[in-house]
């Protein structure tokens, strides 16, 4: 795909110096940031537990080049979120469809709050259950490990589901993420991501922007 994006995930990163922490990756050129925002009231969705809203807000104050945040919303409940990360500035929203029985509220939701519209399946969801509302959002997250901890195992049979959605929606944003690096990035640009989320690869190299170069590169070759 042409033009990918890279978006580094501060999941593992140092979280007691995230600001410090996103500015070394824009820095580094990254083009958006992931943030996992599992959150801890209510239900769980993930077996964990990061930051909300207000560490968002934080970020967008001290960051001040105006980055791209890309919400990843590993909650139960993502309804209850959408203003509060809106006026935090977040800048997309992306949910779990596992998470709502509502996808069509929440998607106009999130647009009516600014933000861009993101979905997310989980590895057991098949790809049929995002397709009816492709339409109607702006990128697709095709998650290739279960959601929660960075630095698991790419899951190389999530390609078939990233491959049909390119197929069927040329000109939607696909989003890949858990386990990307310079070892799966062929599989995901092959396949057709052009939207790629990646944590451990980055964070842990010494050279964050060899690491995001390189992505970016196979992945628009
Ligand atoms: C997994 C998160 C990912 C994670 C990616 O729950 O959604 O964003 O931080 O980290 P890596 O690239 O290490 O799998
Ligand atoms: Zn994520």
């Amino acid at each position: 795909a042409s033009g990918c994006k890279i978006g580094p995930s501060i999941l593992n990163s140092d979280l007691a110096s995230l600001g410090a922490e996103c500015l070394r990756m824009l820095d580094s050129g990254a083009d958006y940031l992931h943030l996992d925002a599992p959150c801890s009231s209510g239900r769980h969705f993930v077996p964990n537990i990061t930051f909300g809203h207000p560490v968002v807000e934080s970020l967008q104050k001290q960051l001040g080049q105006d980055p791209f945040f890309d919400m990843h919303m590993m909650v139960s409940r993502p309804e209850q979120w959408v203003k509060p990360m809106a006026v935090a500035g977040a800048n997309q929203y992306t949910f779990h469809l596992e998470a709502t029985d509502n996808p069509g509220a929440l998607i106009k939701d999130i647009r009516e709050n600014g933000m861009k519209v993101g979905l997310a399946i989980k590895p057991g969801t098949s790809v049929e259950y995002l397709a009816p509302w492709a339409n109607q959002i702006d990128m697709a997250l095709v998650m290739t490990v279960e959601p929660g901890f960075g630095g698991q195992k790419f899951m190389e049979d999530m390609m078939p589901k990233v491959h049909w959605l390119r197929t069927q929606f040329p000109s939607l944003d696909i989003e890949v993420d858990g386990g990307v690096g310079p070892d799966t990035i062929h599989k995901c640009a092959e396949a057709g991501a052009n939207m790629i989320v990646s944590g451990s690869a980055i964070m842990r190299s010494e050279d964050p922007r060899s690491v995001i170069n390189l992505l970016r590169n196979v992945c628009s070759e």
